[in-house]
């Protein structure tokens, strides 16, 4: 990385926790139109995880995934182990990253470390990298929203870009975690969770629906999918301060997180102001 700096490239980067599927494809792909290399880092980051969540299982294909990196033309792939990152290995160090308040809803309510984890994480690789240009996925709304805050209040001497969501064609966003939904549920129930978005979306485009209102038609849209899905939320933000929408002419987002049994997703759509 350092050789690339000193060649005076512009160096693109994207931080993944490996299991690469086209969702990290498009972030490679977006990083090497606008930048001279990319960097791509696969670290399954054990402080982002609570200890009930699924560290251990979770997917870890490192040969298919330097095999994606290689012919998506990525210069240099990083691959560190806990030790290697981290002051206590797993355990991470003494030192934490928290970003107030935008952690605090939406997945920060049921995951509560989990945001201080992937500050830390991405501020570290930040350092160690030193890239021109972070990529992020808007798939992970409020993470991206944690992490571009991070890089402001911390002068981070980067450019963030949050590149759009990729789907299957059922409209079921990418995820590294859909490998663990059986057949029925992957085709027949999980694409309802962007079918519910698309719809609010467009009942709400010029009204603010109360929580309570968002909630009940919530309940009867996935109706049929009970008892195999269970909401955890669906809201309507200020798609910078995640703080219910107040004044007109900024963008908002609908969020949404649920579980079929163990699995969690996450999906969310952007409303833009005219
Ligand atoms: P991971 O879940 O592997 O995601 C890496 C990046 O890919 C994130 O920026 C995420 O938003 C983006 N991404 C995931 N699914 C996508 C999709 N369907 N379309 C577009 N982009 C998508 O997010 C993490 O890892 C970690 O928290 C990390 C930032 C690496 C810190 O450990």
């Amino acid at each position: 990385m350092a050789e690339l700096r000193a060649a005076g490239q512009s160096v693109g980067f994207v931080p993944t926790m490996g299991a690469l599927h086209a969702g990290h494809c498009s972030l490679i792909d977006a990083a090497r139109a606008e930048c001279d290399a990319v960097v791509v880092s696969i670290f399954v980051n054990p402080t982002q995880f609570a200890p009930t969540e699924d560290l251990s299982q979770y997917p870890r294909p490192i040969e298919a995934d330097l095999a994606a990196c290689a012919e998506c033309d990525v210069a240099v792939v990083f691959t560190p182990t806990p030790d290697e990152m981290y002051t206590d290995g797993a355990g991470g160090g003494l030192t934490t990253i928290a970003v107030a308040q935008l952690g605090e809803g939406l997945c920060g309510r049921s995951r509560p470390t989990h945001f201080d984890g992937v500050c830390t994480v991405v501020a570290k690789l930040l350092n160690l990298v030193g890239p021109d240009v972070l990529y992020l996925g808007q798939k992970d709304f409020q993470q991206a929203a944690i992490l571009k805050r991070m890089v402001a209040d911390l002068d981070f001497p980067v450019r963030v870009n949050v590149c759009p969501i990729v789907r299957e064609a059922s409209g079921l966003a990418l995820s590294s975690r859909n490998v663990y939904l059986d057949e029925e549920i992957r085709k027949k129930f999980a694409p309802k969770i962007y079918e519910c978005l698309q719809v609010l979306a467009k009942k709400i485009s010029d009204s603010a629906p109360s929580g309570a209102e968002l909630r009940d038609f919530a309940d009867s849209f996935f109706a049929e999918c009970t008892p195999v899905f269970e909401l955890e939320y669906l809201e309507l933000l200020d798609a910078e301060t995640l703080k219910p929408p107040a004044n007109k002419g900024r963008n908002r987002v609908l969020v949404i997180a649920g579980c079929f049994g163990k699995t969690r997703l996450i999906d969310n759509v952007l409303i833009e102001c005219d």
